[in-house]
């Protein structure tokens, strides 16, 4: 009989492999579709995607504005699915990602799209998959098959793809991405000690996750992946809005999660963790040594990631904690309650 958690813990290790295969044989098709995004030159790019696929979305979406210097955006699919809107999509570059390839509402999203106009490209880990024969151009993840309900290694393998693809629409040569798969192993050996913090949140109802720029999405997903196999409240938010108004909810009961790296992100994020500590928070913290060391608890990121990249690495300490918490509290993250594998929605 299968090992509660075995298909989750096995694709959460293989991520690195999957970074040296997308490094090692992907080169043609992102020349290929940086060639193609050059030359059509969008002046916006959307992003269409669900659950954590969205998330990659946001992390593609921040990299678009900053180190493309175009307007980006995230579609909401039931505008050209449910509401039927056709909008004039002429100049834009219209990214769909998903694992599976198969939401019909994110087909139908590249499928208007590309009649109004757009340049469209899917990335799939499916390359026959209907979102794949939507889109003007596939780019294919490699990742694998992935047979646990929850998405950890299409992730990770999603964030390589769009940094690969957009680096070389910027006239990179994605060297700086070398450095991470050895990093990913040294980071993957952190596991026991996430298994044994992990006990700590045993019994909590709801937590909260913060982080700003690159590192957002992060925290995004890490909430998902805690909701999804662990069954408990996860809330996301940016370290600025939490400032906003959330803050008030945090009390010692109210773990937080956060990510606090080297780079503008993490240095924006000192302006959030001593207003967490005064209302007396339990914060674990994945980042530099001395974010880690400020927090209650915390993993620290191996040295050698640029802020850019460093999302890839940050997310894995997560990953293994919605594994072994969902494992503690007794349940089977490969399956969790009321989920499939791929999720259709319209
Ligand atoms: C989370 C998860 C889901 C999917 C979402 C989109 O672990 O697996 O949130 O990310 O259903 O699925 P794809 O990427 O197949 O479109």
């Amino acid at each position: 009989m299968a090992t509660s958690g075995q298909l989750m813990a096995a694709e959460i290790a293989e991520q690195p492999e999957v970074w040296r295969r997308i490094l090692a044989e992907g080169n043609q098709q992102f020349d290929a579709a940086a060639k193609t995004i050059i030359d059509y030159n969008p002046r916006h790019v959307l992003f269409v995607a669900r659950g954590t696929s969205d998330h990659a979305a946001l992390y593609a979406k921040y990299l678009t504005e900053i180190v493309q210097q175009r307007p980006a955006g995230l579609v909401s699919p039931s505008t050209m699915t449910a509401y039927g809107a056709r909008p004039d999509l002429r100049g834009v570059l219209m990214i769909g990602i998903s694992q599976s390839g198969g939401s019909p509402d994110l087909v139908q999203s590249l499928h208007v799209a590309r009649e109004q106009g757009a340049l469209t490209v899917a990335v799939t880990n499916q390359p026959d998959s209907p979102l794949a024969r939507t889109a003007a151009i596939n780019i294919d993840l490699m990742a694998g098959p992935e047979r646990a309900v929850a998405a950890t290694k299409s992730y990770t393998a999603q964030l390589l793809a769009l940094y690969l693809l957009i680096d070389r629409v910027t006239g990179g040569d994605g060297n700086a991405a070398e450095a991470l798969p050895d990093l990913g192993d040294t980071l993957l050996k952190q596991n026991d000690r996430v298994a044994a913090l992990a006990q700590r949140y045993l019994f909590a109802s709801r937590l909260v996750s913060t982080a700003r720029g690159y590192s957002y999405p992060t925290a995004r997903e890490a909430a998902l992946k805690l909701m999804e196999t662990s069954y408990l409240s996860a809330q996301a938010f940016s370290g600025a809005d939490l400032l906003h108004g959330p803050l008030a909810m945090i009390e010692p009961q109210v773990p937080v999660l956060t990510v606090i790296g080297e780079g503008v992100g993490g240095r924006a994020m000192s302006q959030v963790l001593p207003r967490l500590k005064e209302q007396g928070a339990d914060v674990f913290c994945v980042g530099t040594p001395e974010a880690v060391a400020a927090a209650s608890v915390g993993v620290e990121l191996p040295a050698g990631a640029h802020e850019t990249l460093a999302p890839l690495l940050e997310i894995i300490p997560f990953q293994q904690l919605a594994l072994h918490l969902a494992i503690a509290r007794g349940g089977n993250p490969d399956s969790p309650r009321g989920l499939r594998k791929v999720t259709e929605t319209y």
